[in-house]
Formats: C-alpha cells, structure tokens, sequence
C-alpha cells in the first residue's frame, strides 16, 4: 500500500498516511492530537483546512462538508485519505490536564453480555492488553461487516485490561439489531480500535460538576464517576440520569449504593413517563427545576443529540455558557441522512 507524508500545521509534524488509512486515524496513532468527535464524517468538528496535497474526500456528509468548503479545500479529515503528500493546518490547542493517548488495535474476548434494560445491553469485554484512556473517551467496536460504530466506556481507565460498554437497541441498525442483539455471544473475539473522542473529565477544573445523561449517555458517565473516587479528585458531582420509565433505570442499584456510600456524589433519576421521587420530566425540565442558576458549575452532557441540545438550552437559561459545557452526541445512521448532526457555533464543545 502506497504512503504519504501528512504534515501538520501549525504543529510542522510530518506524519506517514497509507492511501487506504484516514488522515485522523494516521494523526492519532502517532499521538498528534486534532479536534475530533464522530469519525464517521457526520459532525463537521474535524474539518481542517488543506494548504497542499491531493486527497479523496471520502464519504463527508454533505451537511458537514459544504459544496462551498470543499471548493475552498476543506476536508473532514475523519473520512478524507491522502493522494499525495499533503499540508493540512488543524486546531492543535488542548485543554489543560487532558491527556493524549495514541490510538492502537485490540483483540479481546466478550466475557460478558447481559440485558441491562429493556433494549439496552452491558457488554464486558476482556482486551488482550490494558487500554490507556481518559475516562469519557470512546472505541470504534468493529461489526462482522467490518463496519464500526463508536461506544463510549463505561469502564474506568483505571479498570485494566476488562473495557464496558452499554449499548442501545436501534430498530433496524446493522450494528444492534442486526448483531448485538441478535448473533453476538459470551466467548466471541471482539475487535476494537481506540481511544477516541474529545468528551473526557478535565480534572483539572475544580468546580462542582453536573453530569446530565440520557439513555446509554450514562455510559461514559459512569467511567468518569469510578474515575472520580479512584483519583480522590475531590469533586462535587450530581448525575442525572434521563430515561421513560423505572423499567429503563439500569445501574440504578449500583447507583443509589455508590451515592450512599460518597458523600460527594448525589444520583437523580429523571423519568419522563413516570414519577420518580415525587417527581415527573425530562433531565432538562428537572435541571431547569433544580438549577435556575447553574453558572458556577461544570457540565458534562451525553446520549442521543436531541438530548444533549436540550439540556444544553436549559444549561444556557440558567446561565451556564458554552464554555463551562462538554458535550458527547451520539449520532447514528439516521441522523447523519437527516444532517441534523452538525453544530456550527464555534463555542460549543465536545
Ligand atoms: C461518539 C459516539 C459515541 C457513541 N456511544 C454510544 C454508546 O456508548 N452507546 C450507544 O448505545 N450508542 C452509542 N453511539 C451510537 C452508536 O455508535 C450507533 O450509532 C448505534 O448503536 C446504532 O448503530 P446501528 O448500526 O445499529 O444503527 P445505524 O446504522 O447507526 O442506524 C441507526 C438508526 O437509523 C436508521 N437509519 C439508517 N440509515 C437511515 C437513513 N438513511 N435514513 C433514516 N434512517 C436511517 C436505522 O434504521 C436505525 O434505526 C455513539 C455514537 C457516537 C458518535
Ligand atoms: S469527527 Fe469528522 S465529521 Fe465528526
């Protein structure tokens, strides 16, 4: 297979790129760190400008990548492969106390596979060898198709070689209903790519933190609480967990266990179609309830994109700006056709 120099502006790294191998994935398996959340050219947050060099655009939404931007020389470099050398400039800046970890291979056994809710599967995955991430982050699971989907871990980085994922049932998706929960079983070797994404704890803001999950959202949540106890941080944290009803709450027992047993770590149910504690809403109506004003906070939201945007509109209202908001969206096929998935304010964050 053919390769190409990648040079990296302003940063001057000089990185080798297959033909057949995205200018990201080179990127982060060298451990040159480029903004990043999806790396399935939906969201628009790897774009780069390209100052030199040939490449093939790969399969950019159109939503994401615009007729215009292409003809300026953008490219989304998550799905873009080089055809020649190339020069590409990318926003280098990380945040403080954010550790950068190169993306490698892994092979491992499913040791687990239980039904957490209904629709909802925990999958316990034996790695052949410890993954060194940053809690939040998450793998590229690759399906029998060769096909892969991203997972956040569920797993703390402290958790050794075992990684946990929590998927969602999509009705009709090829990576959930068509295996996960259909052929997948305990015993099966699983192919895994990773870290990725930019959704990580930043230790190193010492504000009381809002962790806002919906659905399988609760994943990277929970890799960051166990995080949280591990280092002895000593954050202030509060979850609020957003699902229809009890039936959906899973990790729940764990939940009210680990709240118990920490003083600073409080757990918030938030039903829609029940009431829970007294109460009955979605995580932005109880937040909105709760927090009228949340500036002074840090917040942490994640799971399906209407979700997140929601929460971050009642975030906003109790003036908690964009700055002070991490963010995880888990897109999928259908919101990729619809072109919902692209956020274009420069201040939001992921
Ligand atoms: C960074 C990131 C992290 C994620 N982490 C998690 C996680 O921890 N847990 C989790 O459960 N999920 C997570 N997801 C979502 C996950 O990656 C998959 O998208 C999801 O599991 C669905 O995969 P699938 O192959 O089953 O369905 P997909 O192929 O993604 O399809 C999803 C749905 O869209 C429909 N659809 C497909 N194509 C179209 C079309 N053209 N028009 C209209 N509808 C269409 C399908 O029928 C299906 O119902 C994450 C996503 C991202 C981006
Ligand atoms: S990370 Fe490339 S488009 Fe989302």
């Amino acid at each position: 297979m053919r390769t190409h120099i990648v040079t990296v502006e302003p940063l001057g790294a000089e990185i080798e790129c297959r033909e057949d191998q995205t200018v990201l994935d080179a990127c982060l398996r060298e451990g040159v760190w480029l903004p990043h959340a999806c790396t399935h050219g939906t969201c628009g947050t790897c774009k780069s400008q390209v100052l030199d060099g040939d490449l093939d655009l790969g399969d950019a939404s159109p939503y994401a990548l615009l007729e215009s931007e292409r003809d300026e020389g953008a490219a989304l470099i998550c799905v873009a492969r080089p055809r020649s050398d190339l020069t590409i400039e990318g926003e280098v800046d990380r945040d403080e106390g954010v550790d950068i970890h190169p993306v490698r291979d892994f092979t491992g056994t499913l040791t687990e596979l239980q039904d957490a809710a209904p629709d909802v599967r925990r999958l316990g995955i034996e790695l052949d060898r410890p993954m060194v991430f940053n809690a939040g982050q998450y793998v590229q699971l690759q399906a029998p198709s060769g096909e892969t989907r991203p997972y956040s871990m569920a797993s703390a980085p402290s958790g050794g070689s075992r990684i946990e994922l929590h998927v969602k049932r999509s009705p009709g998706g090829p990576a959930t209903d068509g295996w996960i929960f259909r052929d997948l079983a305990a015993g099966d070797r699983i192919h895994v790519s990773g870290p990725y994404g930019q959704f990580s704890f930043r230790p190193a803001r010492n504000e009381p933190v809002l962790l806002l999950a919906g659905g399988t959202g609760l994943a990277p949540m929970k890799s960051m609480i166990q995080h949280i106890e591990h280092t002895g941080s000593g954050h202030q944290v509060v979850l609020y967990h957003g699902v229809s009803t009890a039936a959906d709450l899973y990790e729940h027992s764990w939940l009210e266990r680990f709240a118990a047993e920490h003083e600073w770590f409080t757990y918030r149910p938030a039903l829609s179609r029940e009431e829970h504690a007294g109460r009955r809403g979605r995580v932005p109506v109880l937040l909105a309830e709760d927090y009228p004003r949340a500036a002074g906070h840090v917040a942490y939201i994640c799971g399906r994109p209407e979700f997140v945007t929601d929460t971050m509109k009642a975030l906003m209202k109790g003036r908690l700006f964009p700055r002070d908001i991490y963010r995880e969206d888990f897109y999928d096929a259908g919101d990729r056709a619809a072109g919902t998935s692209v956020i274009r304010s420069p201040l939001i964050r992921r």
